[in-house]
């Protein structure tokens, strides 16, 4: 297999750190969102399993499957990015053994043409993230809250407040940096624990509502483009507002058909006869 020189890898991101440059990762979950994107130079393209809820209207990201993940990382791979395209393991799609995660986070890389995966918890998961580091996938850590385990923590709370539950999310990030994890999500902790985590992991550190000082951030595409106009959680910043550009055009475009404006001649074939 020849890989492109471009091509962004693990290698390349870790060299980011050392050098004190910000990786830049977003969320897509389709082709045209990745290769605009990609366009735009971002480093990492996740294909979160926020797709479930952004995409798919699920309340939270428990339900989302293994084919749901797939269809979406198969469209984003199909876009062929420089940037590189990380999937998220789904809810029970490796908590329940090493071998199972390994076969998931196989069929990512080989059906779904990922790069590399990305799996939520830390000690708990210690055995699963082990595995798929053998098998030679690398992987992207999360850390802090981690929404797939609302319901243990009643909600969706900033996580490593007060000095214990510091130091477990410390533990938990030094155990995945220390198994080998090229990175890792950083995701609603206290801006200080953020800068303090990136400070004493080798691991690429990606924040999302962890502050400024991790080695990069990360935002859903939705939040970011305002096609979400409805949760705006502290962290986010709006870069644009699709969901109100998008409503505008379809009433545009349906007051245009209402009153006979649209098609105009230029927009219709003509059956090549002699022009009226
Ligand atoms: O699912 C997702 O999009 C994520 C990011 C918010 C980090 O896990």
């Amino acid at each position: 297999m020849s890989m492109s020189a471009e091509k962004t890898t693990v290698q390349t991101i870790r060299v980011k750190k050392r050098d004190g440059a910000k990786v830049v990762t977003v969320t897509a979950y389709d082709y045209f969102t990745a290769k605009l994107a990609d366009r735009a130079g971002v480093d990492v393209i996740l294909v979160g399993d926020s797709l479930g809820m952004v995409m798919l209207g699920y309340e939270s990201t428990l339900p989302v499957t293994m084919e749901e993940m797939l269809h979406h990382v198969k469209a984003v791979a199909r876009a062929r990015p420089k940037a590189m395209v990380v999937a998220d393991m789904p809810f029970m799609s490796f908590q329940a053994g090493w071998e199972e995660a390994v076969k998931n986070s196989g069929r990512f890389v080989k059906e779904g043409g990922a790069d590399a995966v990305k799996l939520e918890g830390g000690l708990a998961v210690l055995e699963k993230v082990k595995a798929i580091l053998r098998a030679g996938i690398p992987v992207m850590g999360h850390v802090g809250l981690t929404p797939q385990s609302i319901l243990k923590f009643g909600g969706y709370r900033v996580q490593g407040k007060g000095q214990r539950a510091r130091e477990a999310v410390i533990a938990d990030a030094r155990a995945l940096d220390e198994a080998g994890c090229f990175s890792m999500v950083l995701e609603g902790v206290p801006a200080s624990l953020g800068k303090e985590i990136a400070s004493k992991v080798k691991a690429v550190t990606i924040g999302i509502g962890a502050g400024p000082d991790c080695d990069g951030q990360v935002l859903v595409c939705h939040d970011l483009l305002g096609i979400n106009d409805e949760l705006t959680p502290r962290f986010v910043r709006r870069y644009a507002s699709l969901a109100a550009d998008t409503q505008a055009a379809f009433e545009k475009f349906a007051e245009d058909v209402r009153e006979g404006k649209f098609p105009s001649p230029e927009e219709c074939y003509d059956d090549g006869g002699p022009k009226q």
